[in-house]
């Protein structure tokens, strides 16, 4: 993220507002595919991580699908130029009105994260008199080794099916007659930066599709979900390594010739695109540690209070000096802070901080709590449009 070269401009706007460098963005989705289409692997972006309007229309342009997990983000996903035959829909939680929305949509795949799931999606088949393609989201037991609000596949979880289920599953399987169940599915976790995990995941993944051919349940679909993790500490480290990841799974994974490989990506799209711009508004200085209170906080960004993560934090407006401060929001509450003893330039207030890296699971996870207002967001292909807007209202 360049953002040192929009300086000037965004002095002239309000703060706080994400900044999207949507160059950045192509170039990814470009690598992303490229990687993915050395072994004809299909891409389904996790809306979640970015329901950005003019995001998403950029990924669906590159031919993506998209993962959701909410009826909404299955609209969000079709206004925005995804194809229905490429969504898939997880989370442990769909309502009926969901299901039967997605049924109505005819998506690409129902991931089901569970057994009586399973027999409520075939209830609503049978009402609507359709035939529906679900994928079993199988729990593999596999240790992310991430941060433990987000990982997703140990016994522990809550999501995915556990073995004894599915065991049950395959003997049932003709009792959900109006279900093709012809996918299975896994995703462990997020921020994944140990690639072995991904070995693990391989293994497991490989022992459960020998199970299923072994009892005569063949499968299209195996969808691996997403994960790969981005260098927050090294953000110039722009595009993860795709090649290796994908490399990764097409060594380790035994799959019958028919069966066709799916990812659900997310971060590792989005994430080091997006930078949340904020003005300095005070200084403190208790004796004991110096205190920049921004105009930004977890209302903005919840991931520092959330998950204890850590973003790089940049003054764009100063270089002089070095001092240690720490960095908190403007929020009620003691968890409202960006960073503790982070080294910075001399900072005043009135300066611009950018907290970088910040493009997944950013603006998406915003609130409203002290009745902060919405963040506003700008990208870099409007640039030009904003400072001649800018310059108007002069
Ligand atoms: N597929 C499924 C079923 C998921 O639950 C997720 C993320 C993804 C794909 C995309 O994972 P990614 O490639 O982005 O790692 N708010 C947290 C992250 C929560 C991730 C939830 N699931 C954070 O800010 O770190």
């Amino acid at each position: 993220m360049r953002s040192i070269e929009y300086i000037e401009l965004f002095e002239q706007l309000r703060t706080p507002f994400y900044f999207y460098d949507t160059g950045l963005l192509q170039k990814t989705l470009f690598a992303i595919k490229s990687a993915a289409s050395l072994f004809n692997y299909t891409l389904h972006f996790a809306i979640k991580a970015n329901a950005n309007d003019t995001i998403l229309k950029k990924i669906s342009k590159y031919g993506l699908g998209a993962d959701c997990v909410s009826a909404n983000e299955i609209q969000k996903a079709l206004n925005n130029g995804f194809v229905a035959e490429k969504i898939v829909f997880a989370g442990v939680g769909k309502t009926d009105d969901e299901i039967a929305y997605a049924i109505e949509r005819e998506i690409f795949s129902i991931n089901c994260e569970s057994l009586q799931e399973l027999e409520v999606i075939n209830q609503i088949a049978v009402q609507k008199n359709k035939k529906v393609r679900v994928a079993l989201r199988i729990n593999p037991n596999v240790d992310a080794k991430t941060h433990e609000h987000i990982t997703t596949g140990i016994i522990s979880n809550k999501f995915g099916i556990s073995f004894n289920d599915l065991q049950y599953i395959v003997c049932q399987r003709n009792n959900y007659q109006n279900l093709v169940i012809d996918g299975v599915h896994f995703h462990i976790g997020s921020q994944i930066t140990d690639l072995e995990v991904f070995e693990k995941l391989c293994q497991a993944v490989n022992e459960i599709l020998k199970y299923l051919q072994n009892n005569k349940f063949y499968v299209q679909h195996v969808n691996l979900g997403g994960g790969l993790g981005i260098d927050y500490s090294s953000p110039e480290n722009q595009i993860p390594d795709f090649q290796a990841y994908f490399s990764l799974f097409n060594k380790n994974l035994n799959l019958l010739p028919s069966q066709k490989v799916h990812f659900e990506p997310g971060r590792s799209i989005v994430g080091q695109s997006g930078v949340l711009i904020s003005r300095v508004l005070y200084v403190k200085d208790n004796g004991l540690q110096k205190t920049l209170i921004l105009d930004s906080g977890f209302t903005e960004l919840l991931r520092p209070a959330l998950y204890q993560a850590n973003h790089k934090i940049v003054n764009l407006s100063s270089a002089k000096g070095q001092m240690i401060y720490d960095v908190a929001g403007p929020i009620c509450e003691t968890s409202d802070y960006f960073g503790k003893s982070v080294m910075l330039p001399e900072t005043k207030r009135g300066d611009i901080i950018a907290i970088l890296s910040a493009g997944a699971y950013g603006e998406v996870m915003a609130s409203n709590y002290n009745l902060r207002a919405p963040v506003a967001k700008y990208f870099s292909h409007e640039m030009q449009k904003i400072t001649e807007d800018t310059l108007l209202t002069l």
